[in-house]
């Protein structure tokens, strides 16, 4: 792996959960990789005072927490070497001269501002950057989402940013982009011949994307209960998976050939409106109940969280897409937080034979299945129907199973590592761009707006369940059931 160019990285939101569970130990571990050199800095930033030396004690209770046997003290002190902090409050123009005056004398290293705020602060950190001067040709901008809540103000936002920096320099991410599992998925579709001539309408009877979690909003109560499950994880995780599932083949990988073909699939979401939300998507709140057996509070018992929330933790929607491959083909996504296991897999149901031609098909199941897991384990598994050893024709459906994970022996890279180094590395590739977000809120608005007109309030579900029943009818009157629910 080589190592990358000299680079100073500005976390803002540097004592946040996301810089602490996430970005400082996906950095540590490039860094004990040896891809940071070792001029490189990295400087959280955030509103608390604190010394640097505070902020490395915090830094490393983080680090040894997640990434638990993998910390290696000689490793976290060269890390640590390329760690400082500066007290920013967002707002206030005046403590930008102290971020720049850590920046002094470096402008023509490459500068990577990463945005892990609100992003209702996105506009004034960039306008007090540019106050600053602090925004050089060589900078970068990395935007967390959400990114706003809805198309106006994704596009106040984008507006804002891009009145600093070009679109070249701006990286929205999206980190299920960055999973190998996601990109696995890329090298499935495109690398091999085999499932193009099987990948549309007539052969693909259906597609199922499930994100199920086993996690609760943690604490991230306030954050959550503005946000909700469609917001959080529908608007960019499984829309971008959908993108990658559904897309025509770029031409090639170049960043903005393959945003190209994602946007297309986007623009061609067919819009869910109205009273149509009622029989397309399905929304749920968890109540109390068990997940692996232990007891876990109900969503509004959760800190942070309005007692007569009406937020959801689930949905469950019915997506089609108006294209030539895929009209009548239905996309079934879900999603969930306290649900029965961490699950992420999409599972896509090719036609049945035409015509039977063995005495004992079996009753159920003889349609192939291609299921790609891509948490907690990474495993691509089709299934086909095979003779039952014997007198007579029985088929049964058996699996033929690729378990990456064994198969390659290797540490993946976390999707966070990867990406930050694109962005240190300047591949925009597996960021979205502005027109992707913007037609992804696009679709997502009226389906806000219909439940709000609508008066759809959350079916409630027993944490440790898949969710309300409610979602295994939404695909139960096509004739389908949830993999595992069948
Ligand atoms: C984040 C959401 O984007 O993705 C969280 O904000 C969610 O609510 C998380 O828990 C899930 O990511 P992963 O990588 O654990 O599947």
């Amino acid at each position: 792996m080589a190592v990358l160019p000299p680079f100073d990285m500005v976390l803002f939101g540097g004592t946040g959960d996301l810089v602490t569970r996430k970005l400082l130990p996906a950095l540590y571990r490039r860094c004990a990789a040896g891809q940071v050199p070792s001029d490189a800095r990295i400087i959280g930033v955030a509103r608390t005072a604190l010394s640097r030396a505070k902020y490395l004690e915090r830094a490393e209770v983080a680090c040894r927490e997640f990434l638990g046997g993998e910390f290696d003290p000689q490793h976290w002190a060269t890390f640590a070497s390329l760690l400082d902090y500066v007290k920013v409050d967002a707002a206030a123009t005046a403590d930008y001269a102290d971020l720049a005056a850590a920046l002094a004398g470096r402008e023509s290293r490459v500068r990577v501002f990463f945005f892990s705020t609100s992003s209702d602060l996105f506009a004034v950190i960039c306008d007090n950057l540019a106050r600053q001067n602090l925004v050089t040709p060589e900078s970068r901008v990395v935007l967390e989402k959400p990114l706003g809540h809805d198309t106006v103000s994704a596009d106040r936002i984008n507006a804002a940013v891009a009145s600093v920096f070009r679109e070249r320099q701006i990286y929205r991410i999206d980190h299920y982009l960055g999973k190998e599992a996601v990109q696995n998925l890329m090298a499935l579709r495109f690398g091999n011949a085999l499932f193009e001539p099987l990948w549309r309408r007539g052969l693909v009877r259906h597609v199922q994307i499930t994100v199920a979690e086993e996690l609760g909003v943690e604490r991230r109560g306030s954050f959550y209960d503005k946000t909700g499950a469609l917001r959080d994880m529908v608007q960019n995780h499984l829309l971008q998976l959908l993108c990658i599932l559904a897309m025509e083949p770029p031409a090639t990988s170049d960043p903005d050939a393959v945003r190209d073909e994602k946007l297309k699939v986007l623009r061609a979401l067919r819009p869910i409106h109205g009273e149509a939300v009622l029989q397309k998507t399905v929304r749920g709140q968890y109540k109390a109940g068990a997940v692996r057996g232990v007891p876990v509070p109900g969503y509004l018992e959760e800190a942070d969280i309005a007692p007569d929330s009406t937020t959801e933790t689930f949905v469950a929607l019915k997506v089609e897409i108006d294209s030539w491959r895929w009209a009548g083909v239905p996309f079934y996504l879900r999603t969930g937080k306290r649900l029965q296991d961490r699950l992420t897999e999409v599972v896509v149901t090719f036609a049945e034979v035409p015509h039977p031609i063995f005495e004992h098909p079996p009753a159920a199941h003889t349609a192939n299945e291609l299921v790609i897991r891509l948490q907690p384990d990474e495993c691509i598994t089709m299934t086909i129907l095979a003779k039952n050893p014997g007198e007579g024709m029985r088929l049964k459906p058996v699996s033929l199973a690729l378990d990456l994970g064994e198969t390659f022996k290797e540490r993946s890279l976390d999707a966070y590592e990867r990406l930050l180094m694109d962005t240190v590395k300047g591949n925009l590739t597996l960021f979205m761009r502005r027109d992707e977000l913007d037609a992804a809120w696009r679709w997502i608005d009226p389906i806000i707006a219909g439940w709000e007109q609508c008066d759809d309030r959350p079916k409630i579900y027993t944490a440790g369940t898949w969710g309300p029943a409610a979602s295994s009818a939404l695909i139960g009157r096509d004739g389908f059931g949830w993999r595992g629910e069948e």
